[in-house]
């Protein structure tokens, strides 16, 4: 374990709901687990005039809904003397400069510091300007990051301009691009599954790989963030960012070391290669859809269209699906399916990787059906696993196949179980970008979307309809590119229930 340098943690919008639910109790799950350094102090910026007082009230009220009290009555009286608050109402003009002088004068504020956004988007060039014109992110006398919250911009153009602002303040190495996906153990265990068995390499590539299938399900609806949704939608909230980062980590080349810029480097590589999408190719490699009402859990729910905040005639997907082919000498021809949906019939994450049937059916007389291929699966939510279906021999006098899971979960009794953030969050006060996204990154992921974004913007009359609890919209199978590729919707050989749509 690193010894971590002392620093102060600045964090933007820490009233709001993913410092609720995810920043402050991950901040004090990693108190308890002594991972913070000895001297950290957490400074949280909020529109509200609290004192100090009633934000340690509060941070108390936010633990309470996810730690048992005798967890809290243990540790919390350490974590709350790290607990600051600073009052930055829109209309003061002085907040910043009270907040630098309140930073760099107190010698019990440590000189490192990070500031993480998480504010809407919209705020993140206005604070960061302030904070740059009072001096706060000068290297002066010690290291400043800035986190960024997710979405990195709106399209390429935008996420450019976004880029241009920071640049105005910030180096490339002081900005941490945040995506949480990548700060899950099963992503990274992408990597060690590939990397760390010489087993896989030689099967990883076109030979052998049929099609690869990336899925991300939600039974929920929009919970709420109508406002959001209806201005991002599947396709930006989902694929842009998460899925075709679980692509780049399935398709890139091994990179010369785990050090950050080597494998951002190679993912960079990966993503630059997918094949461009011209508009007029846009319906033959993409698919989208919105759920109406339907039953989830034996309860109704209503669809998109009902939903609080949501126009009367939005079009905007809340499923989306798309072809992607990685044009390069390993991906030659392999197909990489990508889907996300909410309102779906189950709420699951996963990687399949489905191979190529041996090249002659040598065990076809001893079967009706047609033969099942292999695959290799990585649960990523809820199931943290890793799965491998093989053929074998069904005991018994004749030559009869069966298929059967080697279930590799890697999960023990006693393992420890961080949530995303909390490893991310260690990672910035360590400075490891690894998990974070560099900007030609995220512009290249932008370059794959944009096209698609731009023909859906234009089309707004119709948008395909799927009851709420389904698989998705009827019609996505037009992706495939053969009769015998279908979604695959579950990781075990009972739900293995390929469907057409
Ligand atoms: N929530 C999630 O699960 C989630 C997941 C992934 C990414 N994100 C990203 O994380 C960011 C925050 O999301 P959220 O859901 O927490 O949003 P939120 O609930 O709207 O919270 C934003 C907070 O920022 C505060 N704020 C706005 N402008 C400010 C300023 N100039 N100075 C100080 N505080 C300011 C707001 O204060 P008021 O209360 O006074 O308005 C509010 O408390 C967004 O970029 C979002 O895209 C969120």
């Amino acid at each position: 374990m690193k010894t971590l340098e002392p620093c102060t943690l600045v964090i933007y919008g820490a009233g709001g709901d993913l410092a609720r639910r995810k920043l402050i109790p991950g901040l004090f799950r990693l108190d308890i687990a002594n991972r913070l350094p000895e001297q950290m102090v957490i400074m949280s910026c909020g529109r509200k005039p609290w004192s100090r007082e009633q934000w340690v009230a509060e941070v108390l009220a936010m633990l309470q809904t996810q730690y048992p009290p005798e967890v809290i009555a243990h540790s919390f009286e350490r974590f709350s003397a790290r607990l600051h608050y600073h009052a930055s109402p829109p209309d003061d003009p002085d907040a910043y400069v009270r907040l630098q002088k309140t930073l760099e004068d107190n010698p019990s504020i440590p000189p490192n510091m990070i500031f993480y956004m998480s504010v809407r988007p919209a705020e993140f060039p206005a604070i960061i300007d302030k904070l740059g014109n009072v001096g706060l992110l000068k290297e002066h006398n010690g290291w400043r990051r800035v986190v960024i919250e997710k979405p990195f911009g709106y399209d390429l153009l935008s996420a450019q301009s976004l880029q241009a602002s920071l640049y105005k303040h910030l180096n490339e190495p002081q900005i941490f691009r945040i995506d949480h996906y990548l700060g899950k153990g099963t992503v990274q265990n992408v990597m060690v599954f590939r990397f760390a068995n010489i087993l896989l390499e030689p099967l990883w590539n076109h030979h052998y790989i049929d099609h690869v299938q990336i899925s991300h399900s939600e039974t929920l609806g929009v919970e709420g963030r109508a406002g959001y949704f209806e201005g991002s939608g599947a396709l930006r909230d989902m694929i842009q960012s998460h899925l075709l980062q679980l692509l780049a980590l399935v398709a890139m080349e091994p990179p010369v070391s785990m050090n950050a810029e080597h494998l951002r480097d190679e993912k960079v590589k990966a993503l630059k290669a997918i094949r461009p999408i011209p508009q007029n190719a846009v319906h033959a490699h993409a698919f989208r859809g919105q759920y109406g009402s339907g039953n989830i859990g034996g309860g109704a729910v209503p669809g998109y269209l009902e939903e609080p905040g949501v126009a009367a005639d939005s079009s905007t997907e809340t499923y989306a699906a798309l072809k992607l082919f990685v044009d390069n000498w390993r991906w030659s021809g392999v197909p990489f399916y990508l889907r996300t949906g909410k309102r779906m019939a189950e709420s699951a994450s996963a990687i399949y990787i489905r191979f190529k049937n041996p090249p002659q059916d040598l065990l076809k007389h001893t079967r009706r059906d047609p033969a099942h291929p292999n695959w290799i699966m990585l649960g990523i939510q809820p199931d943290d696993c890793l799965k491998i279906e093989l053929q074998v021999k069904v005991p018994g006098l004749d030559v009869h196949t069966r298929t059967i899971s080697l279930d590799a979960t890697y999960h023990r009794k006693g393992d420890e179980k961080f949530d995303a953030y909390e490893g991310l969050l260690l990672d910035v006060i360590q400075g490891d970008h690894s998990l974070f996204l560099r900007i030609d990154e995220v512009e290249a992921a932008w370059r794959v979307v944009d096209p698609i974004l731009k023909v859906w913007s234009m089309e707004r009359d119709f948008i395909n309809n799927y009851p709420a609890g389904s698989w998705g919209p009827r019609g996505t199978y037009r992706l495939f590119d053969r009769d015998d590729q279908f979604w695959r919707h579950s990781l075990n050989l009972d739900g293995a229930d390929l469907q057409a749509y």
